[in-house]
């Protein structure tokens, strides 16, 4: 059976859907891949790396000879629309926003997988792509942080004086907001952290983080995710952490719950209250923001309160892209290892008996398989969304 990688069209994505090492791992599987020439050139990867690991180099996926179509983004209806009856997908699937995607997936008969379903059981977390660039896009969040505040992160004793560490504080404490505090630890500041799940407070502490506890009810969800908090006492959490942002030379905000906007956590007069020079990044900006009045791929100067200085409110797109290799790197496991999950004896077959094949699974032979995106296109009145 054929495999085809994309050259990742959309603007700003540097990331790849396979590197050489998961070439390898996909013709182990007794798969002929093709990848379009110049898709892993952003992650370091050339033409040749690609041929040597095994691989055709193709100016153009001729999309209607796939069997399996790998992609890093959501793909457009119109590609969608060209694969054949019983290709399958597997790659991030947007599935709430791209619903005319989902929709021309479901009518040609495409059998999509999302990596963003992949369940969150321990045997699933090699595919776990969500995760993954979590990761990546924790950790540089970090960095863009450091690169735009005017002081050091770590305490230095030196002959001219003393420099105390920075302090950073961390709103929204799953993956991401997790490997901000190691990444901010490991910088030498001093971090502290908050979440709404009574859980992530052990997280903080295992990093080296402090934990604050707030005077407000906890809000854990099934699968260790957040339930939405209600206007009040989204309120009264943002009256609750003023003071901890004031004191914050960096604030880093991750907050999210799925399906949803993500959280108003910090209103602009929190912004201002803080020192001049502070810096604010918002991981949440693409998807609603943490921070009011954030811009994805922007970077806003906001007067200080006592009229002395700024604060840079970075709006944080791409975070993952921005560091391709390693996203790159981590994100073509995790297709691959779900390909492996879905291919016997060079056949890609999926068991749908499997619960991470059926929970990953987006569309099948005609149906919208994923219950809230079925709703969702239910809702906007499409008779032709087959109940599975
Ligand atoms: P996410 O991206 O959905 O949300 C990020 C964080 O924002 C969460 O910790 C959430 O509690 C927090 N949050 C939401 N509303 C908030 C508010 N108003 N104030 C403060 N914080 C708020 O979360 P992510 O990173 O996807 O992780 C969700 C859960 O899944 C975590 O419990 C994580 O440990 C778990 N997980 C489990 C895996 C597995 O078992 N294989 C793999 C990855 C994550």
């Amino acid at each position: 059976m054929k495999a085809g990688v994309a050259r990742e069209a959309l603007d700003g994505e540097r990331r790849v859907a396979a590197t050489p090492e998961t070439v390898k791992q996909l013709t182990g599987l007794g798969l002929a891949v093709e990848i379009e020439s110049g898709a892993g050139l952003a992650a370091g990867h050339s033409d040749s790396d690609y041929r040597h690991a095994g691989a055709s180099v193709v100016q153009g996926l001729d999309l209607g000879t796939l069997d399996l179509y790998c992609h890093v983004r959501p793909m457009e209806p119109s590609t969608a629309a060209a694969l054949h009856r019983g290709a399958v997908t597997v790659g991030l699937g947007s599935p709430s926003s791209e619903l005319p995607t989902v929709r021309a997936l479901a009518r040609g008969g495409v059998t999509a997988f999302a990596l963003e379903l992949v369940p969150r059981i321990s045997r699933a977390q090699s595919m776990d792509a969500l995760t993954s660039q979590a990761l990546v896009a924790g950790y540089r969040c970090v960095l863009e942080a450091a690169t735009r505040l005017p002081r050091f992160f770590p305490l230095y004793m030196t002959a001219a004086g003393t420099i105390p560490p920075a302090r950073v504080l961390v709103l929204g404490v799953g993956v991401a907001g997790l490997q901000a505090i190691g990444t901010a630890k490991r910088l030498g500041a001093r971090v502290s952290a908050n979440d709404i799940r009574p859980s992530s407070a052990d997280e903080v502490a295992s990093m080296g983080g402090t934990f604050i506890k707030l005077d407000l009810e906890t809000a854990e969800a099934s699968g260790g995710y957040a339930r939405e908090l209600s206007a009040d006492r989204g309120a009264l959490q943002r009256a609750l952490l003023a003071p901890h942002v004031a004191q914050s030379d960096v604030l880093i905000t991750t907050a999210a719950v799925p399906g949803r906007r993500a959280p108003l956590l910090v209103s602009r007069e929190m912004v201002q209250g803080m020192r001049p020079g502070s810096v604010v990044v918002d991981l949440a900006a693409e998807s609603g923001g943490n921070v009011e009045g954030s811009i994805p791929g922007e970077d806003i100067s906001i007067t200080t309160a006592d009229g002395c200085g700024a604060v840079t409110l970075v709006g944080m797109r791409d975070a993952a892209s921005a560091m391709p290799a390693d996203a790159s790197r981590l994100y073509a496991k995790n297709v691959a290892n779900l390909v492996a999950l879905i291919t016997k004896d060079g056949v890609v077959a999926p068991d749908f008996g499997d619960e991470v094949v059926a929970g990953t699974c987006l569309t099948y032979d005609g149906e919208v398989r994923h219950e809230p995106t079925r709703a969702a296109l239910l809702t906007l009145g499409d008779p032709e969304t087959r109940v599975g």
